[in-house]
């Protein structure tokens, strides 16, 4: 189950690069690039990118590339005509036909194969689609097209698993989205948003969180990121009853964390002191009970 959450929660410092660069290519409906790490949010990025441009009222259309065979992968974006192959009863437009006007989401790109990439450049430089057992290619599509990974794509090009030429046509505007632990500071926010938004769905009272589970929870890594916290959060809204939250109540993982390493390492010296100053401000507030 999942939260309708759409807008992208976070005000770091380190998300500030990332929120203007959402606003220009907006603007600009150039192609974009999101890297980062598994969880941080890329797709909430593109669907933000896609709501804040011209583009917002068509369609946005999502599809994961990896572990998807190629004969499938190509039949869901380019569409196929009804018999051209075993299994094919009907007439299918494809994705990429159905985003026409919007913008069409492809999550990692960086596994595609090299002959999915080989035609996906074709589209991106024709605009056409070739759609399997049709006789033409269609007329022109106009869609935006939007690309994420977690892969690093120049080191794949250099080691031949994916076509420069494609990189570079992708990556007119790279979004890098930071991993959780170079923002602590949009930890307590997240955890707020989380707990009550899965403290109303599954009819929870109230849940406050203690200044040392709060203590263990933003020093903790999050090696899954938002992915893993929204997770952890699900898990502690089902389990705990009282009204607080305490650090025994945290995955061993969290519990077992010890805070002062916020202090240390080089992924957290990037985070400012004012960032740090508001984390602490966060959670003597959260302490308070007080709601946000
Ligand atoms: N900034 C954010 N604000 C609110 N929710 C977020 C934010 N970032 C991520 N999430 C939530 O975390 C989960 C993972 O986000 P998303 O699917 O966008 O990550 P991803 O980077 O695409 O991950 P993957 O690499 O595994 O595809 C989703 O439930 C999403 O709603
Ligand atoms: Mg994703």
């Amino acid at each position: 189950m999942k939260p309708q959450q759409q807008s992208l929660i976070g005000t770091s410092e380190a998300m500030q690069p990332v929120i203007a660069d959402i606003e220009s290519s907006a603007r600009s409906g150039a192609k974009v690039l999101i890297t980062g790490e598994t969880g941080v949010g890329k797709e909430v990025v593109a669907r933000t990118v896609h709501q804040k441009s011209a583009r917002q009222a068509a369609a946005f259309v999502t599809i994961n590339c990896a572990g998807v065979p190629d004969s499938l992968l190509e039949s869901e974006l380019f569409g196929h005509a009804r018999g051209s192959f075993t299994g094919a009863v009907r007439d299918n437009p494809g994705l990429l036909r159905q985003a026409n006007g919007g913008t069409v989401f492809l999550d990692e790109v960086g596994e595609m194969s090299l002959r999915m990439q080989a035609l996906l450049l074709r589209f991106l430089e024709t605009g056409e689609i070739q759609t399997i057992g049709a006789a033409t290619a269609s007329a022109k599509i106009d869609v935006r097209v939007i690309t994420a990974t977690n892969r690093n794509l120049l080191e794949a090009a250099n080691a031949r698993e994916f076509r420069e030429d494609l990189y570079y046509r992708l990556n007119v505007f790279e979004i890098r989205v930071p991993p959780l632990r170079e923002r602590p500071s949009d930890i307590p926010v997240l955890l707020e948003y989380y707990l009550q938004w899965f403290g109303e769905h599954h009819r929870h009272g109230p849940l406050a969180v203690s200044k040392a589970a709060l203590d263990r929870l933003t020093s903790y890594g999050w090696p899954g990121n938002v992915r893993e916290l929204r997770n952890v959060v699900e898990r502690l809204v089902l389990r705990v009853e009282g009204p607080t939250i305490e650090p025994d109540a945290l995955p061993v993982e969290i519990a077992s964390h010890v805070p002062a390493a916020r202090d240390q390492g080089p992924s957290h010296a990037r985070e400012s002191v004012s960032d740090q100053a508001r984390v602490d401000a966060l959670i003597e507030r959260l302490r308070q009970k007080e709601s946000f």
